[in-house]
């Protein structure tokens, strides 16, 4: 978010302390050596977005505030095992302005730490009904499915636009529909208001990813807290890269990205390549657009004491440097 427009964390106040307090205690239950190693990564926060989409959402009506603490702990721990594997597959150094798992303790521990913050979003979902643990496992499938295709097509220069996106709308938008969807039905919302919240959770996710990867080409490490280039140098083409090979598929850009192991200079080059090319405004424009298809299914909804965050929350997902 930029700092000029914080959103208000929620009608559900206090609940930033007491999430962080529930998310130590799942990851230190079990295992003391693997439980500190994740703290660490959950110390170091992170925007909280998930967690904030629910307890928005849930003020939709009314809900147990420790069923929320209980579901938002499960999907910010999904999202925070996703982010040790990423980092593994990415060979990251940083995460959230520190030195990433990996850097730190090895790939063989990062990997192993991340399992284990997926069995302790697993434990969390005990506390929750029924219909919410399948909404849940239904969410991780999507996500392991989406990473599982980024991967299948690394280091593809011919990636079909719509692929691309629809690997989006798995790996990162539903972990922004789904907070939606389980704090408005824990909150025993109208199944039709649900069902909005649901698509204004997607729209924004597939947003945010695609500002995400405008940031790895034209965003500033020390303000993300991870580093830029990555994803050209994995192999993981985005929306404005790809649309730049298709303008050009026999030029100098296409003969680099052929090639795996980009040296920084490689990588650099073709960034800069990219960023002179003209595609960045493109994809800028299609996040602004699903950022406005959020917007429109938000506004369906009658109005409720969060709505007015959740649609601070859509400005700033694509206006955002960090
Ligand atoms: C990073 O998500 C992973 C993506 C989906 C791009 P966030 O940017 O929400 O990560 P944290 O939780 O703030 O660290
Ligand atoms: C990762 O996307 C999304 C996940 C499902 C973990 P990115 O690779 O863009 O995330 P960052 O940029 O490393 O945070
Ligand atoms: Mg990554
Ligand atoms: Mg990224």
């Amino acid at each position: 978010m930029n700092s000029s427009e914080t959103p208000p964390l929620s009608t559900y106040t206090g609940w930033s302390a007491r999430l962080a307090d529930t998310m130590y205690e799942a990851v230190t239950a079990q295992d003391a050596g693997l439980g500190r190693i994740a703290a660490e990564l959950i110390r170091h926060g992170g925007k909280r977005l998930r967690p904030q989409l629910l307890f928005l959402s849930a003020s939709l009506g009314e809900a147990d505030e420790g069923l929320l603490l209980h579901a938002a702990a499960a999907i910010e721990l999904l999202h925070v095992g996703s982010l040790m594997h990423d980092d593994v597959m990415d060979g990251a150094a940083t995460r959230r302005g520190a030195p990433s798992v990996n850097s730190r303790w090895g790939n063989a521990y990062a990997a192993t730490t991340g399992t284990h913050v997926l069995a302790c979003a697993m434990a969390e979902l005990t506390h929750l009904p029924h219909d919410a643990v399948s909404a849940v496992t239904e969410g991780a499938f999507a996500l392991s499915s989406g990473q599982l295709r980024e991967t299948e097509h690394a280091y593809d220069t011919e990636l079909a636009i719509d692929e691309h996106l629809e690997i989006i709308r798995m790996k990162t938008a539903t972990l922004f529909a789904l907070p939606c969807r389980l704090g408005a039905e824990l909150a025993g919302g109208d199944p039709r208001l649900v069902d909005a919240l649901s698509r204004f959770g997607q729209q924004l996710g597939i947003a945010f990813q695609l500002t995400d990867d405008l940031l790895d080409l034209v965003g500033d490490p020390a303000d993300l807290g991870k580093p830029t280039g990555t994803d050209m140098r994995a192999g993981v083409f985005s929306h404005s890269v790809l649309l730049a090979l298709r303008r050009n598929p026999g030029g100098r850009l296409a003969a680099l990205l052929r090639h795996k192991n980009l040296t920084v200079h490689e990588a650099a080059e073709a960034a800069a390549l990219v960023r002179m090319g003209g595609t960045v405004g493109t994809t800028r424009e299609l996040a602004h657009t699903h950022a406005a298809r959020a917007a429109a299914a938000l506004a369906e909804l009658p109005d409720f004491p969060g709505r007015e965050a959740l649609a601070t929350i859509t400005r700033s997902v694509v206006s955002r440097t960090r």
